[in-house]
């Protein structure tokens, strides 16, 4: 087929995709968003209608799109090649970033998605384990492997610990290799590890779960009973490392994790994650440190590619900078009071969840501590909220506001605004 350069609308575009793509889209966003340009914290579409960006590219846009010395970097890495293979310099030096910055961080492997980091480093617990199960919360992510499509989102959740997967063809035996438990429910984790411990080879949970924060307690408590068995803890940082803290979530949270899965921010807007963590868990990514049976056997072309690895230092150099977290964290904690201090005069059932870097609205004022409380939320209502403020200029997913650096006063004002509006609108 010929290459098409003349394409006049967004109209068009729209109907070329959904001759190319299923469902005319990539997967992640609706078909009709056609995004075209990022600067800071703004976007723009290819019908030249411009928005405040809470979607920022799903989160590794932290410090804003285009930032000057992210794009210098990458500028400059380019004419000198963008992918090698073999160790680079600044992929090593990027793993010395993360470890200085991250505690549970002894050692580094990169590759090139959070999907990946995941399924490594649940690989890496069985290796080191000896053993097949992992342990995961029901509503936790961690990717699209087979095996961390298990009970992310299922419709009618069935008993603990039996997971249902999410997807189509999976394979049935990766039903009987995955636990679930409840977030937050520590007497439940407990009870399942004792009663699974010589079976399990780790427990993988996002230390922030989506939109809800651990109950305090909680993760000291997963802490202590994985230790206590020498069940190695994943926290999967793909959302929150370096965006909750340069630590991420174990810094935030202060508890430390065996390893942990870092994506999105670290890579700067290009393909880079990592799985982190213990030596002696790592050590078995070192194909001469191990027994062939104790091996892990992991490759990838892009990992570690010296163009992402340029951007992710550059990103990281910003956020180090004096004063960025608190910057980020007044932002966001000015748009949460805003949004839940709207929806309480308009008395509307609705409560604003997560924290200042990351959080959103639910529709319905029951308490939200795990998965199954977030059924009780009002999806139609959310979305009709999400489509009223597309229309007035604001840009995000489904179910999160990612905040970043580059929201200046006056995202914050027009945000607020658009919130009154499409608030009234929802009243109405
Ligand atoms: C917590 C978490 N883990 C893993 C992933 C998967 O990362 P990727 O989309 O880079 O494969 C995501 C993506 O949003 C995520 O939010």
């Amino acid at each position: 087929m010929n290459v098409q350069t003349e394409i006049e609308s967004i109209d068009d575009l729209i109907e070329q995709a959904r001759h190319v793509l299923p469902g005319g889209s990539f997967g992640n966003m609706p078909a009709e968003v056609i995004l075209k340009e990022g600067r800071g914290g703004r976007i723009w579409d290819e019908a030249g209608r411009e928005y405040v960006d809470f979607l920022l590219g799903s989160g590794p846009m932290f410090v804003g799109h285009a930032h000057p010395d992210v794009t210098a970097a990458v500028q400059a890495q380019v004419p000198l090649g963008t992918t090698f293979f073999g160790n680079n310099r600044h992929g090593i030096a990027l793993a010395e970033a993360i470890c200085d910055a991250v505690p549970c961080a002894e050692q580094v492997r990169f590759v090139c998605s959070g999907t990946e980091a995941d399924l490594y480093a649940m690989r890496a617990a069985r290796a080191f384990r000896k053993r097949d199960k992992i342990l995961k919360f029901e509503g936790g992510y961690h990717g699209m492997s087979d095996y961390a499509l298990m009970s992310l989102a299922p419709k009618r959740p069935g008993n603990f610990p039996r997971p249902s997967p999410d997807s189509a063809g999976i394979p049935k035996s990766v039903q009987d290799e995955m636990l679930v438990a409840a977030f937050n429910d520590i007497g439940m984790v407990e009870s399942l590890i004792e009663e699974q411990k010589d079976e399990l080879a780790g427990v993988i949970v996002e230390p922030f779960q989506r939109l809800i924060p651990p109950n305090p307690g909680f993760l000291q408590a997963l802490r202590a009973v994985t230790t206590r068995h020498g069940i190695p803890l994943i926290f999967d940082e793909v959302v929150t490392g370096f965006r909750f803290a340069l630590g991420g979530a174990q810094e935030y949270y202060g508890v430390t994790p065996d390893l942990c899965t870092l994506g999105k921010i670290v890579g700067g807007g290009f393909a880079l994650a990592a799985i982190a963590g213990r030596a002696d868990i790592m050590k078995h990514f070192d194909r001469l440190a191990m027994d062939d049976e104790d091996f892990i056997f992991q490759v990838g072309t892009l990992s570690g590619n010296p163009v992402a690895a340029v951007a992710g230092l550059a990103t990281l150099e910003v956020l180090k900078r004096p004063g960025a977290y608190e910057q980020v964290f007044a932002t966001g904690r000015e748009l949460m009071a805003a949004l839940a201090g709207l929806l309480k005069n308009a008395g509307i059932k609705a409560q604003v969840i997560g924290e200042p870097p990351l959080f959103d609205v639910v529709f319905t004022d029951q308490p939200i501590k795990d998965y199954r409380d977030t059924l009780h939320g009002d999806a139609v209502t959310l979305k009709r909220f999400n489509q009223l403020l597309r229309a007035r200029g604001i840009m995000k997913g489904e179910s999160k506001y990612y905040v970043s650096l580059a929201h200046p006063r006056a995202d914050i004002d027009q945000t607020i605004g658009a919130w009154t509006e499409a608030v009234r609108e929802l009243q109405s």
